[in-house]
């Protein structure tokens, strides 16, 4: 079963969607470890309260490159193989992604490539779209950047504030994560430029 390195850096709604699925038999998955580089995050709390491994390295007030090496070698510690972004509120240095080449998954609030950043949902409403979602992708040396695994859309209603707007997308989010871990769990797919194509049927051959 894939082993899961989950980063956090607040609530942890994601993380805590993929662990309910996991648990329910839904994602075929194993948490390896929870990570936060905040110790009162929200998500730690929730890891702990569930039993799984969890630890906390402080990234304030350390270099970029210093703070990554720590966490890799605590994913590597815990034979991480697929590094889940679930709210961490920190850029991966490219070092960082060069150590799990094609194996970080970051789930960004809005459809990529419109509104990266932060406040994506602040963003889509004062644009005026009437479409938003989220997006599950690679993640690349850029901000919310690598190719995309899976996106979830929906509509920007006229009476909607940001919380609101947020809500909705929040709901799809945590559904596209798990199916998004899944695909890439299954090993069903390969990459063509920037598309994540979904091979039907068997795995491809190692
Ligand atoms: C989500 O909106 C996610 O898309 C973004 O950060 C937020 C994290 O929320 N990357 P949570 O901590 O998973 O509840």
């Amino acid at each position: 079963m894939i082993r899961l390195g989950i980063l956090l850096s607040g609530r942890g709604s994601n993380f805590v969607a993929i662990a309910n699925n996991i648990a329910s038999g839904k994602l075929r998955a194993q948490i390896a470890i929870v990570i936060s580089n905040f110790e009162d995050a929200g998500g730690i709390a929730s890891a702990k309260a569930r039993g799984l491994p969890t630890l906390v390295l402080p990234s304030k007030g350390q270099k970029r490159l210093e703070h990554d090496r720590a966490v890799v070698e605590a994913l590597r510690g815990a034979n991480v193989e697929l590094v889940v972004l679930a709210g961490y509120l920190r850029l991966l240095s490219p070092w960082f992604v060069q150590q799990f080449p094609g194996k970080i998954l970051n789930i960004h609030p809005s459809l990529l490539p419109a509104f990266p950043g932060l406040e994506a949902q602040r963003q889509a409403l004062e644009y005026g779209v009437q479409y938003s979602g989220c997006t599950v992708h690679f993640v690349d040396e850029h901000l919310d950047h690598g190719p995309i695994v899976l996106q979830r859309a929906v509509p920007v209603l006229p009476s909607d504030d940001v919380h609101t707007l947020a809500e909705r997308i929040l709901i799809q989010e945590h559904l596209a994560y798990s199916e998004a871990i899944a695909i890439i769990a299954a090993a069903n797919y390969r990459i063509e430029g920037r598309r994540v194509l979904q091979s039907a049927g068997r795995k491809p051959r190692p």
